[in-house]
């Protein structure tokens, strides 16, 4: 079967299955063209909070579908490939948190949206990484812890600098890892490139940047911006999309090694093969999200916290 007879059986199952497809920028771009919403985790989280179909299917990792089904309690949210997590979202233990809490109650806990809903129940507010440093500066006290991600974290305490900003060790282990030797030569390699980075990067390679934003803010900044060449300092794919949406502008992921292995871990196979689950026609599993009343209660305050400060 080809890509395109896939996708076409895929269209025709979401409508009979009146299922939405959810993709995160990261995924594949056969993936993004069945897709009826995409973007960053932000924008993701408030299109699961809109749509009127009555099953979501999340291509992306665990935590975003967790953070969906929260947001829809009511509809049915799947995941379309069980083993896609996000290793920073499980790095940091609830009773690590609450200690540090009880030996430091005034510090209102500011949780990226990369953390289980587990964590999520003992923390005040949730940001993205579109959304951190608006919502950090917006709040009405200046003594904050910020989970989990220590380079998101900086990144946002250096331009924040009234702000006592507590980080803990965590992190984005792909991102992380791109060095400032690899930018240095990718800047090397094309001298008229301007550079554009996630802040899940290190310090020393934010620092380095023209630009830095999430992912939709990279994507919409690269399209917007009149320059010609951009070196990309996010995972690999947005490079790609962007070589395909901007084809007279060029594009160049800072090192080849920027791939998340668990965002590419969806494949058009699983978004058919759990749409016929959801559609009850074979016997394939869905995987479905399943959390508790109590559970949703608890964790979705911090995101209505973030929603209601305005992502
Ligand atoms: P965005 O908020 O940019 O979508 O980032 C999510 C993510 O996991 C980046 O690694
Ligand atoms: Fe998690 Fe990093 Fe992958 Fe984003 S790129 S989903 S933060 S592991």
């Amino acid at each position: 079967m080809t890509v395109r007879e896939l996708q076409e059986k895929i269209l025709k199952l979401k409508k009979e299955t009146n299922t939405a497809v959810l993709a995160h920028s990261y995924q594949a771009h056969e993936i993004l063209e069945i897709a009826d919403y995409t973007g960053d985790s932000y924008k993701l989280s408030v299109d699961a909070a809109n749509t009127d179909a009555e099953n979501i299917l999340f291509c992306g990792v665990h935590f975003m579908a967790e953070t969906a089904k929260m947001l829809s309690p009511e509809k049915r949210v799947f995941l379309a490939n069980k083993d896609a997590g996000c290793p920073m979202a499980e790095q940091m233990e609830k009773d690590m948190i609450e200690q540090i809490k009880a030996s430091d109650p005034d510090r209102t806990v500011v949780a990226y949206i990369n953390t289980t809903a587990e964590l999520k129940t003992v923390c005040d507010v949730c940001v993205t990484s579109s959304s951190a440093l608006r919502i950090v500066k917006s709040l009405d006290t200046d003594k904050i812890l910020f989970i989990p991600d220590c380079n998101l974290g900086s990144w946002v305490k250096n331009q924040i600098p009234e702000k006592d900003i507590k980080l803990l060790h965590g992190g984005c282990p792909t991102h992380a890892a791109v060095t400032v030797s690899e930018v240095k030569k990718a800047k090397a390699e094309h001298p008229d490139a301007i550079l554009l980075v996630h802040p899940e990067c290190v310090p020393a390679v934010t620092a380095m940047a023209d630009y830095v934003g999430s992912t939709s803010g990279i994507m919409d900044f690269a399209k917007k911006s009149d320059c010609r060449e951009f070196i990309i300092g996010t995972e690999t794919s947005i490079a790609e999309h962007l070589q395909y949406d901007c084809p007279d502008k060029k594009f160049y992921p800072v090192t080849k090694n920027l791939v998340c292995r668990n965002m590419k871990l969806t494949t058009l196979p699983d978004v058919y093969n759990s749409l016929m689950g959801i559609s009850g026609k074979s016997d394939s599993d869905a995987f479905e999200i399943i959390m508790s009343d109590e559970l949703i209660k608890s964790a979705r305050k911090c995101i209505d916290e973030m929603i209601r400060l305005g992502g």
